[in-house]
């Protein structure tokens, strides 16, 4: 295997290389472990299946990385794996304990339907939708989150775009409905004048009174939780996406102007920006996910959007370094290092985790396709 060292000299990164080496990281995964899901490593070797904090919400991310696998290869393998994977979480379409059916299944079957549309893979993400619609609390406007029926994350702009697109497949404008005004009280109470992001808000469910801003993953209500801000550039341009919204627009662009002033030179953040003693100065989960978010801000914009690229560009160079890359010949199964789950209850800490992987390669497969549209060199 090659050396995992994908930096080019201009601050680029060598795309296609740093996703072969992903390739053959996640091929050895599901060869050694098949079917088996991954949500963090511990001392650099997965920890399948259960999830001591949150009800699983990691599922889709390991069929996520396949579906690209497949795209990019053409191999009839990688299809089967695929298929396999998205098959394996069909049954939490129904799941009504967690607000992370668009994590499940935007990777997965959103994939899947786009590389190849039925009426199947349709069927799926409006039952997907629906469920999570099923979260709404009316009075407040907001989809609530599995710890109570008056919390809401910010982590919830990232599964949104399921109802967005549920609403979009079966024209039914009760869940576009449902999205929109979720999408609108997270920008109205989780996004600060500063954007910053708010981790949990807490309403009174039955009259909806926004009450006060918590934390579980950051340093305290008050603080930015960093991975809670890139789930906010990349839900709310996903929200712009589906909607056509500029609000939604404006808003990811002003977090995303937010993440780059406060990350600077260092390219990956840590785990809260408000935290003047952290344990760790790298939290390279939220890097994968920023790089994503950009890039997908980047498209929306067209030519005003090359910051963001140069800055995702960047970012990827930097992950695609021997200090982030987990090394399959030493036995580090994940992808990318240096990522932290949730330093308070000492979940995966300093270790990989399976978004983070899924969105660094996303990110590199983005860049791909936008150096090819418009014929970029790196
Ligand atoms: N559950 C989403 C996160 O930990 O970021």
């Amino acid at each position: 295997m090659s050396t995992p060292m994908h930096e080019v000299a201009d601050g680029g990164v060598d795309t296609e290389h740093a996703l072969d080496t992903a390739q053959e990281q996640v091929r050895r995964l599901i060869t050694d472990h098949p079917g088996k899901i991954p949500v963090y490593t511990e001392n650099g070797k997965w920890h399948f299946d259960d999830d001591a904090w949150a009800p699983g919400w990691t599922g889709g991310f390991l069929a996520g990385l396949v579906w690209i696998f497949a795209e990019r290869t053409g191999e009839p393998w990688w299809r089967e794996q695929a298929e396999k994977y998205s098959l394996l979480i069909e049954s939490r379409k129904h799941d009504d304990g967690t607000h992370d059916l668009g994590f499940l299944f935007t990777p997965s079957w959103g994939r899947w339907h786009e590389i190849a549309p039925s009426a199947r893979t349709a069927n799926v993400l409006i039952e997907a939708g629906r469920t999570l619609a099923k979260s709404y609390n009316p009075a407040g406007r907001y989809l609530k989150t599995w710890v109570d029926d008056g919390s809401s994350f910010i982590d919830i702009m990232m599964n949104v775009g399921i109802i967005f697109q549920a609403g979009a497949l079966s024209g039914d404008k009760r869940l576009t409905t449902i999205a929109t005004q979720h999408s609108l009280t997270s920008r109205r109470f989780l996004v600060r004048g500063d954007a910053s992001t708010i981790h949990e808000g807490w309403f009174d469910p039955k009259t909806g009174e926004f009450l006060r801003a918590a934390t579980h993953q950051g340093y305290r209500s008050d603080s930015c939780w960093v991975r809670g801000l890139t789930w906010a550039i990349y839900g709310f341009g996903t929200a712009y996406q589906w909607s056509g919204d500029d609000r939604f627009l404006a808003t990811a662009q002003a977090c995303a102007d937010l993440y780059i002033a406060r990350t600077g030179e260092r390219l990956i953040p840590p785990n809260d920006f408000d935290d003047p003693h952290p344990r760790l100065t790298t939290e390279a989960s939220a890097a994968s996910i920023a790089a994503a978010g950009l890039l997908q801000l980047a498209g929306q914009l067209g030519p005003a959007g090359n910051d963001y690229q140069d800055y995702a560009r960047r970012t990827l160079a930097r992950l695609s370094t021997p200090e982030f890359l987990g090394r399959a010949a030493e036995g580090w199964e994940g992808i990318i290092k240096k990522a932290t789950y949730h330093w308070g209850n000492g979940l995966g800490v300093n270790e990989s985790v399976m978004w983070g992987d899924y969105y660094y390669v996303e990110a590199l497969h983005k860049l791909s396709a936008l150096d090819d549209a418009r014929g970029h060199s790196s």
